[in-house]
């Protein structure tokens, strides 16, 4: 597998974690149904909390019925770009999971969710997609347009698409369209103690 030139890595890691990025440049070609799925799948499989699996997933495909609905959702900034990928997803959490035979506030659903969120762009990744998480977007009208029941907690958005040529995309945007660096492991990581900036 390629990796990414722009990163570097401190230690070895599987190339798989250096090539998943966030780009905003898609082709709108359709993403079909065994992708989709198997994106899914690996989501499905993520660690959670007394294994409750908080996570819920709603999507909408590029020109389906629901297509519109969905990216209307999302703030202006973030729909001039999503526009042109393949699916959309919202990620709602379960605020009660089961565990130990009863039903349990979830306790840690949001970590949960990230953890499936991360390993459905890490699948993603390794078939040659990419999904770009989004925060910003009306988890209200969201909520209501795949008709969440109470007790749960809309999340996030996920853009899922091939990468296009980033011409496509606003001038600002064309300029922050490459992979980004990350801290150093010494600002992030200490022995025993916490580590200082
Ligand atoms: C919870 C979350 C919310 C995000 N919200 C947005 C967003 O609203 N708009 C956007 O363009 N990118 C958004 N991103 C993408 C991040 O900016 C991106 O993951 C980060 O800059 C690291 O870049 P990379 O994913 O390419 O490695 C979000 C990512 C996460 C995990």
């Amino acid at each position: 597998m390629q990796t990414e030139s722009f990163r570097q890595a401190e230690f070895p890691v599987d190339p798989l974690f250096l090539n998943r990025w966030s780009p905003r440049a898609f082709t709108g070609e359709p993403l079909p149904d065994a992708v989709l799925f198997t994106l899914f799948e690996a989501a499905r499989w993520a660690p959670s909390s007394y294994n409750g699996q908080p996570w819920r997933f709603c999507y909408a495909k590029r020109g389906g019925a629901r297509w519109g609905d969905f990216l209307a959702c999302l703030h202006e900034v973030n729909r001039q770009w999503a526009e042109q990928a393949s699916a959309l997803v919202f990620l709602a959490a379960s605020q009660s999971i089961q565990a130990m035979g009863q039903t349990i506030p979830a306790p840690a659903p949001a970590l949960d969710c990230g953890a499936a969120w991360a390993s459905l762009a890490l699948q993603a990744s390794l078939l040659g997609w990419h999904a770009h998480a989004i925060g910003g977007f009306d988890r209200t009208a969201a909520a209501r347009v795949v008709g969440m029941p109470e007790g749960y907690d809309m999340l996030l958005a996920v853009a899922i698409g091939r990468r296009g040529g980033k011409e496509s995309l606003p001038e600002a945007l064309q300029a922050r369209e490459a992979p980004t660096p990350r801290r150093p492991l010494a600002e992030l990581v200490a022995e025993g103690c916490f580590p200082r900036a």
